[in-house]
Order: C-alpha cells, then structure tokens, then sequence
C-alpha cells in the first residue's frame, strides 16, 4: 500500500491547477446510460473512483474510450448495446455513487439491479430516498441478496418531496424523470454545483429541465436522449483543499482554473479567520502566513459549508488563535480525522456532532492513517504545516479523488513523495503470519 511522506514547513508559492469535478464527473457518466449515441465528456479527473464508475458502465457493456495526449482528460461513453442492467457489489462496495446508475437504468433499459451499498466509514449513508422517489415515479422495487431490482415498462413523471436534501438522489431522479411520461416536479432538491453540470449536460442532450441550483426541479419527460458533448466543472474541493493549505503554509499560492463562486462558503469564512482571497474569474490568490482568529463552522447543504471541507478546516482551527466549534450536520461520523490529528499535537475534543479545536497548538510530523477521501487531505494539509516527517498511511483514499496530488503540490514548492510498499509482498505475507 502506498504511502505519502511529507516534510513540512515550505510554504506553497506559484500556480496550482484544478482538476474537473469528480463529484460532477460521475453522475455525468451515469447520464450517459440514458442514451444510445455517445457521450463526450471532457476535464474528466483521473482519480480512482473515475476508473471504478469506467469499469462499471463497461461491465453494462458500455464502449468507453479514454483521450490521450492533451486529451487525456476526455472520456467518450457509447452505451448503445447495454448486455446487464447490473452495479455489482464489488463495484458498489469501492463506491456508494455506482448506485447513481439506477435511475438511469430503470428509465432506459426498464430494469435495474444494484447492490445495496453498506454504510462507510463517514456514516450509514442509507439510499432510502432514491428508491422511495423511483417508486412514485412507477418503479416496483424488490430486495433480495442485498440486490435492489427495480423494473418499470415506462417512468410516469410525478411530485417528489425529498424529506433531506440529497446530492446523488437528486441526481438519481433528475435522470430517471428526463425519460419518464409526462411531468416530474422535484421539490427540496440539492442545489449543489455538481446538480446544475448534470442539468446542463441533460439538457444538451435533448431533456428538458428547468429550476437545476434551486430547490424545485421541473422536468418534462421526452422519449429519447441523444449525445452531447460537455466540459465538467472545476472541482470545487480540490479548489478549497488547496485553498486552505495556502492559507496555512504561509506562501503566495494562485489557485487556478477553479469557479471563485462555488467556495464562496469558504472564502467568506477564511475571511472571518483573518485571510483576504483576491478572486479573479477564475482563480483564487491567497498570501498566507498572518495571525488566524478562531471562528466556529457548521457543515450544511451548498451554499452553506460543505461537509467535504470540514476536514481540512479543521486543521485550519488548529492554527488559529482561540477556540472554534465545529458542527457537522451532514455526516453522523465524519470526524475520523480528529484523532489523527491530535496525534499530531492538535487539541481536539468531539463531542457527538461538535468539535471543539483549542488553537494556536504546534503540529509535529507524525505515522498518521487515512479513513477516509477528506480526512487523507486534511492529513496532508496538517502535514504541510507540522515540523518535521508525517507519514501518511492508506493513502488509497486520497487517490479515490485527488489527481496527482503529490506532484501538483511538488510544484508549488511541498516536500512530498510517495513511497510504495516497502518489502516484498510475499516477505509482508509471511511477517503477517507470524
Ligand atoms: C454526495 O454524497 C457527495 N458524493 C459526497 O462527497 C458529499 O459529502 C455529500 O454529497 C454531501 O455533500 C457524490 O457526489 C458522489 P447525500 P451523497 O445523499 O449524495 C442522508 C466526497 O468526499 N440520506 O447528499 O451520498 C445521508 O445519510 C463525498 O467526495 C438519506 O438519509 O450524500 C446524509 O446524512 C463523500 N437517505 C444526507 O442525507 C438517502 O436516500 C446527505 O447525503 C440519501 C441520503
């Protein structure tokens, strides 16, 4: 297993780019089940879940073909001859978001097979909601062998009232209403980024949708999709993982190619913190290194503070001067990442839902381990800043979603490196048995 050794207290000067959005890339590759002609899509991350959803639609019988070159980042999707209506679970156990390609499923193929995906390391995370939504869009649901089977001969469009908000089950149902009969109108929808890109790529597909970023969603069903062609977002994580350590390492660090607007949550909170953003169209400035001033966050449903930025601003509280509460409010156990970073001098205390950071404590490098995708970055976030080597376990999750991590923070002047598994396997194997 890989890991990453950093060595801190560079501060990050220079460019840093922004991959496209993993969490807008792989509704949008499920999209491209809703239709026969091929789908383009172009700034595709190359992350591991981007290769898990490519196996997934390819195992349906999906045609999926990679650019290469400068086009490394396009991926065309051809589902014209699906053979098997089927998310696996070992797919669906590597990724909760294999289970986006159910709405799709049902409304063009009038049948889907998905595993039902466990809970992970950050909460239960239960798929309820979708399957309550394709049922009053005329969907028989049946479990069995911890397979979801949904069959229906046609959609019929209906009023969905989602009782939580939810990103992927907004998108789920955004997909199955563009094939359904009739009118579909969505209400309490996810207003995220991520939800408008999969909007706009549907309606270049011939769907028809109006009210994508707000919280009704009204879609009249049409009988047939085509291809299109479409650019995916910028990954507005990445944008504020990098934004943050910026801030933290004391540099002059441009972020660039991101959506200023889509971290606007963050900025204006950083701005609490005592940190000025110069935002450009697209690009964020940050010169770091000033005293930070505490200041409390609660995670809420975009444009609130996103739960997927609540590791790394942890590790922000943790230089700052005074005490900040944290809340999460969309996860019940995304605070994993606490730990680790106590074993890195941090003062943390948790207390169900809140922690309470005590700030300003030093950071000393540390074995620390991932748990997952937003704690591996908060992890390497307060690695950057420690004194001395952080080593850094199980960094399969950071993989999951950030592109070449270490070799775009290499450029901005990080000491990072990735070490492979250091003995034999077959030597490893036999250590273990001992
Ligand atoms: C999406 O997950 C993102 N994943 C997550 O990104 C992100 O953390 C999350 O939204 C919240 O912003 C993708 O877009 C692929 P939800 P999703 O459904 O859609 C409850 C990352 O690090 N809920 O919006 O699975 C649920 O338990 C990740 O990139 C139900 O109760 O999240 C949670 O408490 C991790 N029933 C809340 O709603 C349901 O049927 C919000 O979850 C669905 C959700």
């Amino acid at each position: 297993m890989d890991k990453l050794v950093i060595r801190g207290g560079n501060p990050l000067v220079g460019t840093i780019r922004v991959s496209g959005a993993k969490n807008a890339a792989l509704p949008a590759m499920a999209a491209a089940l809703l239709t026969e002609d091929p789908v383009i899509l172009e700034n595709v991350p190359q992350v591991r879940d981007i290769v898990t959803e490519r196996n997934l639609l390819a195992a349906m019988g999906a045609e999926v073909e990679l650019g290469y070159g400068r086009a490394q980042h396009r991926t065309t999707i051809s589902c014209r001859n699906l053979i098997n209506a089927e998310a696996s679970y070992d797919l669906v156990k590597t990724m909760r978001a294999s289970t986006l390609v159910l709405g799709p499923l049902v409304a063009r193929m009038k049948t889907a097979r998905v595993s039902l995906p466990g809970g992970c390391a950050i909460g239960a995370r239960p798929i309820d909601l979708h399957l309550k939504g394709l049922e009053k869009l005329g969907a028989r649901i049946s479990q069995e062998h911890g397979y979801i089977e949904a069959r229906a001969d046609r959609l019929t469009g209906a009023r969905i009232v989602f009782e939580k908000i939810t990103v992927t089950g907004t998108e789920d149902l955004l997909m199955a209403a563009t094939l359904a009969e009739g009118e579909t109108v969505l209400e309490n929808c996810a207003r995220e980024p991520e939800v408008v890109d999969l909007a706009a790529l549907l309606v270049k597909m011939g769907a028809r949708i109006e009210g994508a970023g707000t919280p009704t969603i009204r879609v009249q069903g049409v009988h047939k999709l085509h291809g299109a062609r479409h650019r995916i977002i910028p990954d507005r994580i990445e944008a504020g993982t990098f934004i943050v350590a910026a801030a933290l390492t004391g540099g002059d660090l441009t972020i660039a190619g991101c959506d200023p607007q889509h971290v606007a949550a963050l900025l204006s909170k950083l701005e609490e913190c005592g940190i000025h953003a110069a935002v450009d169209a697209d690009s964020v400035r940050i010169v770091g290194g000033g005293p930070l001033k505490a200041a409390d966050i609660v995670t809420e449903e975009y444009p609130g503070f996103p739960t997927d930025m609540q590791a790394q601003y942890m590790v922000l509280a943790t230089q700052a001067e005074g005490t900040s509460l944290i809340t999460e409010n969309i996860f019940e156990n995304r605070f994993m990442h606490g730990q680790e970073l106590v074993r890195m001098g941090a003062n943390i205390k948790i207390e169900g839902s809140r922690a309470v950071v005590r700030g300003r404590t030093a950071l000393s490098g540390a074995a620390v381990q991932a748990s997952d995708l937003r704690a591996s970055a908060s992890l390497v976030i307060a690695a950057l800043v420690a004194d001395g080597e952080t080593i850094i376990d199980r960094v399969y999750h950071i993989d999951r979603g950030y592109e070449r991590i270490e070799e775009k923070l290499r450029g901005v002047g990080a000491q990072i490196r990735r070490i492979g598994q250091l003995i034999p396997k077959r030597i490893a194997a036999a250590v273990e048995a001992e």
